[in-house]
Formats: structure tokens, C-alpha cells, sequence
């Protein structure tokens, strides 16, 4: 691929254990949580769709039918509500299956996120694409993607997306040790640590999950040990990467400062929900009402 083509592939791995969350996702993925009225990952798939990515395509696990049927037509559904005249939800049902293409592959056992990119080197090949998780909700109004893509064109190396976070928190993130470029409003990442202690911490920047990627990282990946929590780490591909020299080598960060909603466990994903329904037309001030008689 040459350094102008456009990007055009997204990757959205969805084949964690999503153990955090049992025992809802002992049976579905937890991708497939809703958020107001559509599973997480429909956004994920609609951000990536609304920054140019036009070829999906999604790693999953055990429980990989939620998915496909999500995305899919569902006549008997459709017919159903055609002959109710229900346009609306007719139209909402067709459109998670108007997204575009997307493609599946399966991640035999989940071996960890830096595994899951690795089993899309085949559909991927030779270019540059992005990996979106489902577990962070990014407002797509505030052009994360299209920025890192931009960095990434321009740097020819790979990009991940910060964010700053209290002191407190970053033992919950990779954290990323950076250096400003003058004159630029992205970072180089000189080093990144999975996970730190406070004291160990480099910087208050965490990692979050929105990456554009050199194909380099797959050469990488195929060569990196199990790391934490004996998983195959993408945090440690991307050091490598970091720390490597040669085409396809570089790791540079954009500082994300926009809308974002972490999914990742119980409780910031009960904010996502409530943060997302409260600014909906239809229920939005209904909802803020009832919050403060509640709290009271
Ligand atoms: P997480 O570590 O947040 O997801 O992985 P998890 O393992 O599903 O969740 P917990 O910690 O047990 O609750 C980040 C992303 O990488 C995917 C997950 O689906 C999630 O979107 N992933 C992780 C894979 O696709 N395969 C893996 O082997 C691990």
C-alpha cells in the first residue's frame, strides 16, 4: 500500500471472556451489552464506519452468533414490523445490517488482545488499519479515528490514543512515557508499561482503546512472549515497536480530550448508560427529572 491510499480496514476484537461482567456475558459477548437500546459494539462499528473504515472486520469468541445475527437481515423480524407499519423500528433493525460489510474470524481460545489482532493479519495483509475495542465509546463528532489516521499517514509508524487520568487510576491502563514533537499536536511514545503501579507510572497517560497500526505489528506479535496475566499483549508489541528502528517502526500518541464512555466494568458502564440515555430527545429531561426526585 502506498502512503496516500486511504485506510480502510477496522478490526474489532470481541473475543475476550468479558469476565467482568459475568454472569450477563456467560452466554453472549460483552460486546453485546446494551448501551440505552443498541449493543456497545454497534457504535464501535458505526464510529468506525463515520471515519472512512469500510471494511469490518470482527475477531469473536465462543459465543459468536449474538454478533452475526445483530448484523445481519432478520426477514421474519422485518416482515413483522412492516406488516405493523412500524417504520421506525423497521428502520433501526435494517440499519446495524446496512453498516457495510463485515467479516468474522474467530479466535480459537482467548489468548489474550495482542493474539486477537494477530488473527487478523490474513484479512488485513499489508496496510495499515485500525483495531477499535468495544469496551470504550468514543463520540465519533470529536474525530479520534480520523485524527490518529491522519498521524498515522503522516508518521508512517503506529498510533494509539491517550487519554489523562488521576494519579489514582492509571493502575487500571498502559500508560505510555512520551515525548512532545515541536509544532505537532500528537506525541512520540517512547516506552509503555501495562498496568503500573503509581510509583512506577511514567506519565498520567493511559492507553485507551482506539489504535491505528502499522502491518508491522503483526511480525511482532507472532514473535511476543505471553505477558501479563499470561495473555499476548498488544501493549508489548507496541513497545517493541516503540523502542524498534526500520520501516514501520514508531509508536506516536494523539491526546484524546473528547466524549468518552468506558464500558469496562460495572460501574462506569451504569455512568455510560445513564450519560448516554439522559441526552436521548425522546426520554433525556423525563429521565433527569425522575434522577433528582430519586436522589432527592
Ligand atoms: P479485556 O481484557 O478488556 O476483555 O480485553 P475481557 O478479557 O473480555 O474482559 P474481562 O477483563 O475478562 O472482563 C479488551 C478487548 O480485547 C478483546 C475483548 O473482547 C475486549 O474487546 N479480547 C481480549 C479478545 O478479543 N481476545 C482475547 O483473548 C482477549
Amino acid at each position: 500500500m502506498t502512503q496516500g491510499e486511504p485506510i480502510r480496514k477496522a478490526v474489532i476484537p470481541a473475543a475476550g471472556l468479558g469476565t467482568r461482567f459475568l454472569p450477563a456475558t456467560k452466554a453472549m459477548p460483552k460486546e453485546m451489552l446494551p448501551v440505552v437500546d443498541q449493543p456497545a459494539i454497534q457504535y464501535v462499528v458505526e464510529e468506525a464506519v463515520g471515519a472512512g473504515l469500510s471494511d469490518v472486520l470482527m475477531i469473536t469468541g465462543r459465543s459468536k452468533r449474538a454478533l452475526e445475527d445483530h448484523f445481519d437481515r432478520s426477514p421474519d423480524l422485518e416482515t413483522a414490523l412492516g406488516l405493523k407499519g412500524d417504520d421506525t423500528r423497521l428502520d433501526a433493525v435494517r440499519h446495524a445490517s446496512e453498516l457495510g460489510p463485515i467479516h468474522y474470524v474467530r479466535q480459537g481460545e482467548p489468548k489474550g488482545l495482542g493474539h486477537a489482532v494477530l488473527c487478523a493479519r490474513r484479512h488485513v495483509g499489508d496496510e495499515p488499519f485500525a483495531v477499535l475495542l468495544g469496551d470504550d465509546l468514543i463520540d465519533g463528532r470529536d474525530q479520534l479515528l480520523s485524527t490518529m489516521i491522519d498521524v498515522q499517514r503522516k508518521t508512517g509508524g503506529s498510533v494509539i490514543a491517550l487519554i489523562e487520568v488521576d494519579d489514582s487510576q492509571i493502575s487500571a491502563y498502559g500508560c505510555a512515557d512520551i515525548t512532545p514533537i515541536a509544532g505537532e499536536d500528537y506525541v512520540r511514545v517512547n516506552s509503555l508499561v501495562e498496568k503500573p503501579s503509581v510509583e512506577e507510572a511514567p506519565s498520567n497517560l493511559a492507553i485507551i482503546g482506539r489504535y491505528v497500526l502499522h502491518p508491522a505489528v503483526f511480525d511482532v506479535l507472532e514473535e511476543t512472549a505471553p505477558g501479563r496475566g499470561g495473555e499476548i499483549q498488544l501493549t508489548d508489541a507496541l513497545q517493541t515497536l516503540a523502542k524498534g528502528e526500520g520501516e514501520g517502526t514508531g509508536v506516536y500518541g494523539v491526546v484524546f480530550r473528547g466524549r468518552r464512555y468506558d464500558t469496562g466494568d460495572k460501574l462506569s458502564y451504569l455512568k455510560a448508560v445513564i450519560t448516554l440515555a439522559s441526552e436521548r430527545a425522546e426520554f433525556g429531561e423525563d429521565l433527569k427529572t425522575w434522577m433528582k426526585e430519586f436522589l432527592g
